[in-house]
């Protein structure tokens, strides 16, 4: 046995810097809380969807006053959709799993995405994202590598068996919004896309994990939709879809809406994804997309590399597109543009919507184990032109297609690409561009914050004055046995602890015990007949310590009359 006596203010301080974890978020917060402050229960089993609304509306009053953040401690929290304010830390300890509900109320629905005009899976509209936010500014969804298991496999279900009523949910999308983190968290098997910012701005995104089965439908990894000014780094995809798909809008509905994705980064990203693409412009790309530079990117047993998606009738723009520095391993394609993926929301679309696809550049990639080198599609009457492609080094697999280069209706130039491409895109020599500003998303600072699972203030503004009163405590007729640290008494000297009284302990100490025996501070106290001496702080008085001798009602053997037996 450790401690007999144990009256301590400072335990739960300890307690405190032991469980705490720093992070790097776009900005600290002044508040702080645990989930299980209001009411969360980690069971895996109890939901908890309006512990998070509570939590939430509760700390979104601290918008103006520093921010709060939200601390998901160790457990299996399931949750339904839940919405986050401004100023705001969602926080997931790495033992903390947000298991998504499979219970359709748990999810409300919401209208479809301006910008598309339809539900993608269904028409009518869609289910609110698991953790969803919308007008935000400043919000944070982090964690020390936390997960968020989307539960995904009854939605596949139910999108294969055509019923769905609305379109599926995602795990974290945020519309409108400026100023957004999301980072160190594991994501797996969402019901459909990851992660999806929309009219959003200032985007990071970092340090995520997502794993979908490669099979599951439209489990697209990251999703950056008429955003400008996104970030994506150091993450890793396996699904089932694209790892990131670039996305502005459907169609007459995105042309209408007319918002582009822009100044997007993509670095250090690795993506495993069978049938689909590493990086993908469109297939919705109506509000335009321009200004991406994607570099140091890695794929293996992926369908292509960066691959253009789109339509007559999406109008728009896909330009400015910039790639270095790629490595991919056994690729059905190394390049690949499709001017014919259809795939329209209605038939209400313009067939004189005709996209313009310009300044495409990619460069020093070597690609191994490579079925087809490129494909590259354009539109009739309508070419992709100013593609250039230089220093490329493709190998081919056991059975490469007959035509390695497929150029239609394209344009552009190369130089140093093995094997020897299309006509259309002779040799020059040249190096193809690659930005050599920086965006202002790479130049954003981020902050060291800090996180603790266990509740301690529920904010900063606790009244440091008041002392809790610790008084008249009595312990008597004891025998301790094997003891190492006898008493540890004391509270603080602003607060000292009086009243104490010991009678009648008798403990015999473990081989190795702490000395002092008893560690007294900042107390008041009386001792009698304590075995070994009692610490000086306690005056010697030859008394018995009290014992109270009346007897509590409960005690009494009356009759106990509840209010509700009653008739
Ligand atoms: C989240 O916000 C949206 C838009 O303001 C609202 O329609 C929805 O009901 C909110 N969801 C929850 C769970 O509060
Ligand atoms: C986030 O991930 C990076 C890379 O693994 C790591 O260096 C950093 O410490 C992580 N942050 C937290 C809070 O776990
Ligand atoms: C985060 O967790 C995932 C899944 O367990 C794991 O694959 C990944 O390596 C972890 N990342 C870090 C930085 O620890
Ligand atoms: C492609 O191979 C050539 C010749 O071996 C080499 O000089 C060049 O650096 C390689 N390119 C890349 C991107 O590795
Ligand atoms: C090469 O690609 C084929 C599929 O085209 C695959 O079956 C094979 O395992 C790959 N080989 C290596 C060495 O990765
Ligand atoms: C070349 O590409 C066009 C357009 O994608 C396609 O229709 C055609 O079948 C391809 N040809 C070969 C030989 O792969
Ligand atoms: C002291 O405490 C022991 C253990 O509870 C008890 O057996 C003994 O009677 C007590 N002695 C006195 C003098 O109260
Ligand atoms: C006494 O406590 C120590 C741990 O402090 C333990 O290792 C030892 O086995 C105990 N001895 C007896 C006799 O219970
Ligand atoms: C006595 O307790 C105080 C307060 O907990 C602690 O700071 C001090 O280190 C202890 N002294 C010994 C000798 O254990």
């Amino acid at each position: 046995m450790i401690s007999i006596f144990l009256i301590l203010g400072s335990l739960v301080s300890t307690l405190l810097a032991g469980a705490s974890t720093e992070y790097q978020a776009i900005n600290c917060r002044k508040h702080s809380a645990v989930l299980t402050d209001f009411g969360g229960v980690g069971d895996g089993k109890t939901s908890n969807t309006k512990a998070f609304k509570a939590a939430i509306a509760e700390l979104s009053q601290y918008a103006s006053d520093g921010g709060a953040q939200l601390i998901v401690p160790p457990g299996k929290w399931l949750t339904g959709s839940f919405n986050l304010s401004s100023h705001f830390t969602l926080f997931l300890h790495k033992d903390a799993v947000l298991l998504a509900s499979q219970d359709e109320a748990e999810w409300p629905a919401f209208p479809p995405l301006p910008s598309y005009g339809v539900g993608r899976d269904e028409h009518a509209g869609r289910f609110s994202s698991l953790i969803f936010g919308t007008h935000l500014t400043d919000v944070v969804v982090t964690g020390n590598n936390g997960t968020i298991d989307g539960q995904g496999a009854v939605w596949w279900d139910k999108f294969h068996q055509k019923k769905l009523k609305l379109t599926r949910p995602y795990l974290i999308e945020f519309l409108y919004s400026d100023q957004v983190q999301i980072s160190n968290l594991t994501l797996i098997n969402s019901p459909s896309w990851n992660v999806h910012p929309t009219y959003c701005s200032n985007v990071l995104i970092q340090w995520l994990t997502i794993l979908a089965p490669v099979d599951s439908p439209n489990t697209d990894g990251i999703n950056p939709d008429s955003s400008s000014n996104v970030r994506i780094e150091d993450s890793f995809v396996v699904s089932g879809d694209d790892c990131i798909a670039v996305k502005s809008g459907w169609d007459e509905y995105g042309i209408k809406f007319g918002r582009p994705t822009q100044h997007l980064v993509i670095r250090r990203f690795t993506c495993i994804s069978p049938d689909s693409a590493t990086i993908a412009l469109g297939s919705e790309m109506s509000g335009g997309i321009q200004d991406v530079r994607a570099e140091d990117i890695t794929a293996l047993s992926t369908q292509s590399g960066v691959r253009i998606k789109t339509a007559v009738g999406r109008g728009a723009y896909v330009k400015d597109i910039f790639v270095r520095r790629m490595t991919l391993k056994t690729m059905k394609y190394a390049f690949w543009m499709t001017g014919s993926y259809g795939s329209h929301p209605d038939t209400g679309y313009d067939p004189k919507a005709l996209p313009e696809i310009k300044g495409i550049s990619y460069k020093d990639i070597v690609a191994e184990n490579v079925t087809y080198s490129a494909r590259l599609e354009g539109i009739e009457n309508d070419p992709f032109t100013g593609i250039c492609i230089s220093n490329v080094n493709i190998s081919l697999t056991l059975k490469p297609k007959e035509l390695q280069w497929n150029c239609t209706d394209i344009q552009g130039v190369s130089s140093k690409v093995t094997p020897q491409p299309c006509a259309a895109l002779p040799e020059k020599s040249i190096e193809c561009p690659f930005p050599e500003d920086r965006l202002p998303i790479e130049d954003v600072k981020l902050q060291t914050c800090s996180a603790s699972s266990y509740a301690s203030h529920a904010d900063e503004g606790y009244d440091a004055k008041a002392l809790l009163e610790i008084t008249r405590i009595n312990y008597k007729d004891e025998v301790d046995e094997n003891i190492t640290i006898q008493g540890k008494l004391g509270l603080g000297e602003e607060n000292p602890s009086i009243g104490i009284c010991i009678y009648n302990i008798t403990m015999s100490l473990a081989k190795k015990h702490n000395e002092p025996a008893w560690n007294c501070t900042d107390i008041s106290a009386v001792s009698s007949n304590a075995t070994p001496k009692s610490c000086s702080a306690m005056a010697k008085k030859s008394m018995e310590c009290p014992f109270p001798e009346d007897k509590l009602p409960i005690e009494k053997g009356s009759k106990l009359v509840l209010p509700l037996a009653r008739s």
